[in-house]
């Protein structure tokens, strides 16, 4: 693993919004995973402004790493519209190659499915941007999943729930219970893996997957077995390594 700890959260987004770039520079038709959460998106910003300089997603191809289950796509905090207002509009990506776990199927087992076969006809991803959990999930694989899990639908954790609550400010809209996400296994299928953390209350779940044992108890730790991660931390984020 490499780590690149930056002062702050928007120098930590530039710095890997330049590796993404520079994927792009060397591949065009770019296969691209995309978290979403707060972490990505000083980096998505980053890059949106190297778009307007010129870089060029247009023949990109995006893949989301999760969805939330039983949410309309339309509603505002499903990944699909994040996807569309922080990733797909500011980085001028073709809409019709973003793909996104379809959460509202009638049948979730064989969205996950189709979504791995989508996957795998893009000749797999090349570069996955990833964040972290507070838990040390990754996408929404809690502890517990397994390093060979595929994409599925999973149970969030009260955890996650608790922290994804900021989203979801009224009690009549609460954060769904459930997700599809990509697994640990199809994530670490991807060429490379960009993760950005930042903040204090980042730190432990950092330090445990990077430093700690190789366990599903912290999936993010499955990214050690990894050939080519690199983390892009702030000082905050990377405190206790
Ligand atoms: C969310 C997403 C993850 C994300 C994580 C951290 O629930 N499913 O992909 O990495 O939680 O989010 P944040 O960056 O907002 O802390």
């Amino acid at each position: 693993m490499r780590i690149i700890v930056s002062p702050d959260p928007v120098t930590t987004g530039a710095a890997a919004a330049h590796a993404v770039a520079s994927a792009a520079d060397d591949r065009p038709d770019l296969v691209l995973g995309v978290a979403t959460g707060s972490s990505p998106q000083p980096l998505y910003r980053s890059l949106a402004i190297l778009v307007r300089a010129g870089l060029d997603l247009s023949s990109a191809t995006a893949f989301a790493l999760d969805e939330y289950v039983g949410l309309a796509p339309d509603h505002p905090e499903s990944y699909h519209s994040v996807i569309a207002r922080e990733v797909t509009a500011p980085l001028h990506l073709d809409p019709a190659r973003v793909h996104v776990p379809n959460g509202a199927a009638a049948d979730a087992d064989a969205a996950a499915e189709a979504y791995e076969r989508a996957i795998a006809r893009a000749g797999g991803v090349d570069l996955q941007i990833l964040g972290i959990g507070t838990n040390g999930h990754i996408g929404f694989n809690e502890p517990g999943s397994a390093a060979d899990s595929r994409t599925r639908v999973v149970e969030l954790a009260a955890q996650t729930i608790a922290d994804n609550s900021r989203f979801f400010l009224d009690p009549a809209d609460p954060v769904p219970t459930h997700a599809l996400t990509q697994g640990v296994g199809t994530i670490l299928e991807a060429r490379h893996i960009v993760l950005v953390a930042t903040g204090g209350h980042k730190a432990d779940a950092i330090a445990r997957g990077v430093e700690g044992p190789v366990t599903a108890a912290v999936p993010a730790s499955f990214l050690q077995r990894h050939p080519d991660v690199t983390l892009f931390l702030d000082d905050a984020a990377a405190s206790r390594l």
